[in-house]
């Protein structure tokens, strides 16, 4: 007999396409294989604090497989060990209330822990499993920097979005004879530029792993235009930086676990580049329209196969690690050793060496 007859799943950290399926799959194979009970935490971290658990039945899953976003909720500003709460006085407190954490699992009479997220959020969860939680953790990020699995879920979305954006901008581009550059999001991996430059026939991509010149970008472009293409397709991933310089931020949000919000870069890249080629330029910020909308069919089928085989991890009572994707196989990885093990797009990947094959500019 095993020892997990109720459940929880939680989704936590930015949302993106596939939460959903994820968590159809976890309450679809612990219901129908194994007759588990399964509850929902909302919000993340947050309603794990408060105990906000609501129940999750085959007919709550029915139909999200297609949705964006999460029916649950998220919240990327919770970490329960590093907290800010107001006490029973009213006075607002700051530390590690994560015993509260386990106590309303037991509270509500739950046997292992589901965590779908990043990095965050599996800090989170190996953090809890240190505790003696079951844990198990699914990727997700758009970024898909994530180490110990090939593949996040969501990516594959991501990709897709800014393609179509890519295509759109071609378009006009090439109308007006204009540079455009398109800001991807991706934070330190170039994963989601990378992949959308090659995706969309980009003619520069500048990543976070290959500090750039902008006057190479510009030489580039100029060259295209001897050979009679009078606009150019510039991705810029956000967390991009030049050489000997540093990342364009945003904001930053002090109660986060990673506060720096990146983001400017593609409009500090084209004004660059208007004045150094002479032709004009806007940039296109595609931001969480990144994150939204329904899955790709590939992100509905990794995101069902990692929401399936979790719930098989928890019953093999493999805890403490993450479902991975290993090559076309589902394996996993321990949560102790991925996390600040991040992946970044390497000199030697097919990414770069495929940019590279077809003359896209990465500014080095
Ligand atoms: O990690 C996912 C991601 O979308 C990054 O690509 C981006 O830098 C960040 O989250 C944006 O975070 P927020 O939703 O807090 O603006």
């Amino acid at each position: 007999m095993s020892e997990i007859k109720k459940i929880a799943v939680m989704t936590a950290g930015g949302d993106c396409p596939g939460l959903n399926a994820v968590i159809r799959g976890v309450v679809t194979t612990a219901i129908k294989k194994y007759g588990l009970e399964v509850v929902g935490i909302k919000n993340g971290y947050r309603g794990l604090y408060l105990g906000n658990f609501v129940k999750l039945d085959l007919q709550t899953v029915s139909d999200i497989l297609i949705k964006g976003g999460t029916i649950l909720g998220s919240s990327n500003k919770d970490n329960l060990f590093d907290y800010d709460y107001i006490d029973e006085n009213g006075q607002p407190q700051h530390g590690d209330v994560s015993d509260v954490g386990v106590e309303n699992l037991k509270k509500e009479g739950v046997d292992a822990l589901i965590a779908i997220g990043g990095d965050g959020t599996l800090t989170s969860g190996r953090d809890f499993s240190r505790k003696g939680v079951k844990v198990i953790g699914v990727p997700k990020t758009i970024d898909n920097a994530l180490a110990g699995t090939d593949t996040t879920f969501g990516f594959d979305t991501a990709v897709a979005t800014a393609t179509d954006a890519i295509d759109k901008l071609r378009t006009t581009a090439e109308s007006h004879n204009r540079i455009i550059v398109i800001e991807a999001m991706g934070r330190y991996a170039g994963f989601l530029g990378i992949a959308s430059a090659i995706a969309g026939g980009c003619d520069a991509c500048l990543i976070p792993e290959v500090p750039y010149d902008i006057n190479k970008v510009a030489e580039a472009i100029k060259e295209n235009q001897k050979n009679g293409k009078n606009f150019a397709l510039v991705v810029a991933a956000e967390g991009a930086k030049p050489k000997g310089g540093d990342v364009v931020v945003q904001k930053v949000i002090e109660n986060s676990p990673d506060p720096i919000r990146l983001g400017g870069i593609a409009q500090v890249v084209a004004e660059q580049l208007e004045e150094l080629v002479g032709l004009e330029a806007r940039a296109t910020v595609l931001g969480h329209i990144q994150r939204g909308g329904s899955p790709t069919a590939n992100d509905r089928i990794l995101s069902t196969r990692y929401g399936s085989h979790a719930v098989e991890l928890l019953m093999q009572g493999k805890f403490g690690n993450i479902v991975a994707l290993k090559g076309s196989e589902l394996s996993y990885s321990s949560l102790e050793d991925i996390i600040g093990a991040n992946k970044a797009v390497e000199e030697d990947s097919f990414w770069i060496q495929t940019a590279r094959a077809m003359n896209i500019c990465l500014g080095d």
